[in-house]
């Protein structure tokens, strides 16, 4: 991919939790929540994670701005590793990188008003000359989402969940950022309040220049916005591609069975794939094998002992499984 056109390449990138010890002498153990991850983002590109819950986007996404430190691999954000870089270094990186939760409630300071809870970061990060002059900003900014100006003195309990995730993106957008992640912005909200706010995203992407990184654990809700969707299963991604290709042509079989549940208007629904087994947690560190084979029906002897890596497939569309060379 041309350098200029890629904002950010995160390149096999893992990261580990520690589990509890099970006895004095045992070895510590470790879960890989985020294992071998490599994606590249383009400028105003909308990229959309989807996986069940718990298969680590939220541990990617942490990552990626640097809230943790992977424990391998690389983050090229605009040219520059910032993967080992200390939190001063990573100061500028903080601006640039923004990130909207889920949970509006839980991430917006109940006791400030809505006007300050926007002028803050504006003036943590020295946008502005002195508070009048940032205030204006957040006001600009909280338009730009749909919070009005009448409104702007009032707390954040006193908005509905749709309107708190206006006032979430305002503060992500306060201080300019190139690049937001919004990890299930909209999985907590009614599904008519959902299409209003992926719409606002559209919008604010072609009006700043923004690049997303959308995250949902459902295929539907991508599907309007991502230019290029990945799937993850377990830690690890298994395909990815432009929209397009992973809606029509679909190739990983866990893919398939996310896709045989997703209701698609005005067309026949594709033969639907029941998973087996039950919903396993991310394996340890040592494991080998890929990890879907045990809920894979298609599974041979090397999926359990061999990990896959991802292949191109077709142009632009990369898959990890063994499968797909057969
Ligand atoms: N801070 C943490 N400490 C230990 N384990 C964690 C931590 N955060 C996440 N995990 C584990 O990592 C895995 C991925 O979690 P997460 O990234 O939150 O998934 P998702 O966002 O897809 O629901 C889960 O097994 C979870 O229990
Ligand atoms: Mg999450």
């Amino acid at each position: 991919m041309a350098g200029e056109d890629l904002l950010l390449d995160v390149r096999n990138m893992t990261k580990k939790f520690p589990l509890a010890r099970t006895g004095i002498f045992e070895k510590i153990k470790y879960v890989n929540a985020v294992k071998n991850f490599s994606v590249s983002i383009k400028r105003k590109e909308i990229f959309g994670l989807v996986g069940e819950s718990g298969c680590g986007k939220s541990t990617a996404a942490r990552t990626i701005i640097r809230l943790y430190e992977p424990d391998e691999g690389k983050i090229i954000y605009d040219g520059t590793d910032i993967s080992r870089f200390a939190e001063k270094e990573l100061r500028p990186y903080r601006k640039k990188m923004q990130m909207v939760f889920q949970n509006p409630y839980s991430s917006l300071n109940p006791r400030h008003t809505v006007k300050e809870i926007v002028t803050q970061p504006i003036m943590f990060h020295k946008l502005a000359k002195n508070r009048s002059e940032a205030e204006e900003k957040a006001m600009y900014y909280l338009d730009k989402v749909g919070v009005l100006r009448s409104q702007v003195d009032r707390y954040p309990h006193q908005f509905s969940g749709g309107q708190r995730q206006r006032i979430s993106i305002a503060r992500a957008l306060a201080v300019a950022p190139d690049f937001i992640i919004a990890d299930e912005p909209v999985s907590a909200l009614d599904v008519s309040i959902q299409a209003q706010i992926l719409n606002l995203l559209l919008d604010l992407r072609e009006e700043f220049s923004l690049s997303f990184m959308f995250i949902a654990h459902d295929l539907a809700v991508v599907r309007h916005v991502s230019d290029r969707v990945g799937i993850m299963y377990l830690g690890c991604l298994v395909e990815y591609g432009p929209y397009s290709r992973i809606f029509e042509n679909p190739l990983h079989p866990y893919t398939k069975t996310l896709l045989s549940a997703v209701p698609v208007l005005g067309k026949r629904s594709m033969e639907s794939v029941v998973l087996s087994g039950e919903v396993p947690s991310a394996p340890t560190e040592d494991f080998t094998g890929c990890v879907f084979a045990h809920r894979c029906i298609r599974h041979t002897e090397q999926c359990l002992k061999q990990t896959p890596v991802l292949k191109e497939i077709e142009s632009e569309h990369f898959i990890a499984c063994w499968s797909a060379d057969k």
